[in-house]
C-alpha cells in the first residue's frame, strides 16, 4: 500500500502534483474533460489543507519542443472554472525558469498554479537531468495522481520521487483499488471481456488473467485471428498473422486452467469498412471470401449477455466491434447495456471501452471507468507501474 496525501502534512507546503491532463482537443477546445474532473478530489483536498498547489502534466506528444497547439492553457482555463478560483498558468516555453520559480514562491496557501506542458522539454520522456531537478526545486512534496501516465518512467512521473517525499493522490489510490481488487479479490463468477483489433496487444493481459478469471470472453477485431487459428476462413477481416500461434497457445492455456473461453459464434460483416456498407450476418465458420467482420452477431449477443448476467465481477477491455460506426455498434452497445443492467462490479479499462460506455450514455452505471488506456492495460498485465512504484510505502 502506498502513502497518500492523507498520510502526510501538506499545510503551507508547496505540493507538486503530477496529473494526467492529456485530454482530447479539437480546434483548441477540450472535447472530454473527464481526466480533469477525475483529478479534482486531490486538488480540492490540497486546497482545503492550505497547501500551495503546483500542478504539472503533459499534453500529446510535442517531442521536446514548445509547440503552441500542445499548450496546457485550455486546461488552466477549464480548471479555473471547475475549481471556481483562478488557476495561475505558468506560461513558459521551458516549463521551469526564474519567473516560474518566483511565481511558485509567491503562491499563497490554497492557491493553485499549473505548469506548461512538461513534454516541451526533451528530457521529460527520457527521465533526464537537469529537468527533473528543476521541477523538484519548485516544491516540498511530490504527489502523483496521473494514473494515465503511471506506466511511463518520466521526469515528472517517477524521476522527481528521488528528490522529494512522494505519495499518491486519490485518483491513483482509487484506480489501484478497483483494478487491483478485481484481479486479486473478485466476487465470482469473474469474467474478463477482451476486444480490440490486435491479439498481440492483449496477449500479456490474457496470460496474466487466465489464472484469475472464471471466463474469458473475446470480441472485436481480434476474434478473426482466433477464428483463423481454429481453421476457419475469415474473408477480408482483420488478421493479426504474427499472433496466430499465440492465439492457439492462449486457447490451450485457458483449457488447461479450466477457464471458459468464449468466442463469438456469429458476426456482422460488410463488404467495405464504412458505416453504409450493407450488413451481412454470418456464422463464424461461414464468412464469405469478399467480406469482413465488423461486429459480433445477434446469436453472440444473446450468448454473451446471458453469461454476463450471471457474473459478479466484470473487467472489460476493448470494444466488441467497430462501435464508432452506428451500424456496427450494436454488439458493443449490448455488452455495455448488459454491464449496466447487471449487479456485478464492473471495471472498464480506459481508452476505447471507456469511450464506448460514454458514447452510449452508460458511464454512470459502471462501478469504475479507468482514466488510463495504456496504464490500465499494463496494470492488468500484472506489471509494476513506475509512477506508482516510486511512491512511499505505508
Ligand atoms: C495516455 O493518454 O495514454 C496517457 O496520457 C499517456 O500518454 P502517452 O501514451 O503519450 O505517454
Amino acid at each position: 500500500m502506498k502513502k497518500t496525501v492523507r498520510d502526510i502534512d501538506v499545510s503551507g507546503k508547496k505540493v507538486l502534483v503530477r496529473c494526467d491532463f492529456n485530454v482530447p482537443m479539437q480546434d483548441g477546445k477540450i472535447t472530454d474533460d473527464r481526466r480533469i474532473t477525475a483529478a479534482l478530489p486531490t486538488i480540492e483536498y490540497l486546497i482545503e489543507q492550505n497547501a500551495k498547489v503546483i500542478l504539472m502534466s503533459h499534453m500529446g506528444r510535442p517531442k521536446g519542443e514548445p509547440k503552441p497547439e500542445f499548450s496546457l492553457q485550455p486546461v488552466a482555463d477549464r480548471l479555473s472554472e471547475l475549481l471556481k478560483q483562478d488557476v495561475v498558468f505558468a506560461k513558459s516555453p521551458v516549463v521551469v525558469d526564474d519567473s516560474v520559480k518566483a511565481a511558485a514562491e509567491a503562491l499563497a496557501p490554497g492557491q493553485v498554479m499549473l505548469l506548461e506542458n512538461v513534454r516541451y522539454r526533451a528530457e521529460e520522456t527520457k527521465n533526464q537531468e537537469p529537468f527533473t531537478g528543476q521541477l523538484a526545486s519548485l516544491g516540498d512534496v511530490f504527489v502523483n495522481d496521473a494514473f494515465g501516465t503511471a506506466h511511463r518512467a518520466h521526469c515528472s512521473t517517477a524521476g522527481i520521487a528521488s528528490y522529494l517525499p512522494s505519495v499518491s493522490g486519490f485518483l491513483i489510490e482509487k484506480e489501484v483499488k478497483f483494478l487491483g481488487d478485481a484481479l486479486e479479490d473478485p466476487a465470482r463468477p469473474f469474467i474478463a471481456i477482451m476486444g480490440g483489433a490486435k491479439v498481440g496487444d492483449k496477449i500479456p493481459v490474457m496470460e496474466n488473467i487466465i489464472g484469475k478469471v472464471d471466463a474469458l470472453m473475446i470480441g472485436g477485431g481480434m476474434s478473426y485471428t482466433f477464428f483463423k487459428a481454429m481453421g476457419f476462413e475469415i474473408g477480408t477481416s482483420i488478421l493479426d498473422e504474427e499472433s496466430l500461434d499465440m492465439a492457439r497457445d492462449i486457447m490451450k492455456k485457458a483449457e488447461d486452467a479450466g477457464v471458459e473461453f468464449l468466442l463469438p459464434v456469429d458476426t456482422v460483416c460488410a463488404k467495405e469498412f464504412n458505416n453504409d456498407s450493407p450488413q451481412i450476418v454470418c456464422d463464424r465458420d461461414k464468412i464469405p471470401a469478399d467480406i469482413m467482420g465488423m461486429d459480433i452477431g445477434p446469436k453472440t449477443v444473446e450468448l454473451y449477455t446471458k453469461k454476463l448476467a450471471e457474473a459478479k465481477t466484470i473487467v472489460w477491455n476493448g470494444p466488441a466491434g467497430v462501435f464508432e460506426m452506428p451500424n456496427f455498434a450494436a454488439g458493443t452497445k449490448a455488452i455495455a447495456q448488459a454491464l449496466a443492467d447487471g449487479d456485478a462490479v464492473t471495471v472498464i479499462g480506459g481508452g476505447d471501452s471507456a469511450a464506448a460506455v460514454e458514447q452510449f450514455g452508460l458511464a454512470d452505471k459502471m462501478t469504475h471507468i479507468s482514466t488510463g488506456g495504456g496504464a490500465s492495460l499494463e496494470f492488468l498485465e500484472g506489471k509494476e507501474l513506475p509512477g506508482i512504484a516510486c511512491l512511499e510505502d505505508k
